[in-house]
């Protein structure tokens, strides 16, 4: 499968629905990723943005419609799909806190060295126990820890929730220059739209579960707040 500009579509929900429960928290969601994308998945506290990730990796069941991925409908729990190069940096710091850097590092696929290409800033850290680094340094961490397994697919929820803005351009710059050199699809789950807006190429947004808008970030934050205002007047 590709996409207009002929890039392979890597993941892909189509009509997805997913919820706890009997309650549906996420219904009818189309979306995708290619290689050498970044696109941004926005949406308030609760709008879905966690559930959708989650039921996209297989680790919250279908209520109905269906995930595809590298081109194949597939039922793969995340672990499976790991395998296959995909990488998930769920929402909440994902280190291993009593554990070294180093140790972290190695629990990943792509190893200690590769990891320190990609942030030299974890260089000098590698001894210390990770739930004593800052919470950029933590970021860092799980970031290069995904990336150095060079995925074809990173799924990242909340990447910059509570860091300085610098940290958080540091971040993204890494991650433009990862996607940039090999070729990785990224969905990004963000609130803060227009920092995020600089780094994707495009974007979805979110409301109460459904999807209410998607366009080109290049379209700039005036586009997502027309969008966004008109799905908030259409639902009331
Ligand atoms: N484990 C759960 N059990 C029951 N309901 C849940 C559970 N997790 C999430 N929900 C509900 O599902 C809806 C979507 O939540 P979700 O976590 O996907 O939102 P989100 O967009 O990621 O929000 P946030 O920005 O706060 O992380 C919310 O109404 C939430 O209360
Ligand atoms: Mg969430």
């Amino acid at each position: 499968m590709r996409d207009d500009d002929g890039r392979e579509i890597v993941l892909q929900a189509c009509g997805l629905s997913a919820g706890y429960g009997d309650l549906p928290a996420i219904r009818r969601i189309d979306v995708h990723i290619a290689r050498g994308e970044i696109v941004a998945l926005f949406g308030a506290n609760g709008a879905g943005k966690t559930t959708t990730l989650m039921s996209l990796v297989g680790e919250l069941p279908r209520s109905a419609g269906q995930a595809h991925w590298l081109g194949r409908p597939t039922q793969a729990r995340l672990h499976q799909l790991a395998r296959q190069g995909l990488a998930f940096v769920p929402e909440y710091r994902s280190v291993l806190a009593s554990m070294s850097v180093r140790d972290n590092l190695l629990l990943g696929r792509g190893g200690v060295e590769a990891a320190v290409e990609i942030f030299p800033e974890l260089g000098p850290l590698l001894g210390r126990r990770a739930g004593l680094l800052s919470g950029g340094e933590q970021q860092m961490l799980t970031l290069a820890r995904a990336l150095a397994a060079r995925p074809v697919a990173l799924l990242v929820d909340e990447l910059s929730l509570g860091l300085a803005p610098i940290v958080v351009e540091r971040l993204f710059t890494v991650l433009r220059q990862a996607v940039r050199s090999h070729d990785i699809a990224v969905l990004l789950v963000e609130q803060e739209a227009r920092r995020a807006l600089d780094v994707a190429d495009r974007w979805y947004l979110l409301r109460n579960g459904e999807l209410v808008g998607c366009g080109d970030a290049n379209g700039g934050i005036d586009q997502l707040e027309r969008e966004y205002l008109a799905g908030l007047s259409s639902a009331d």
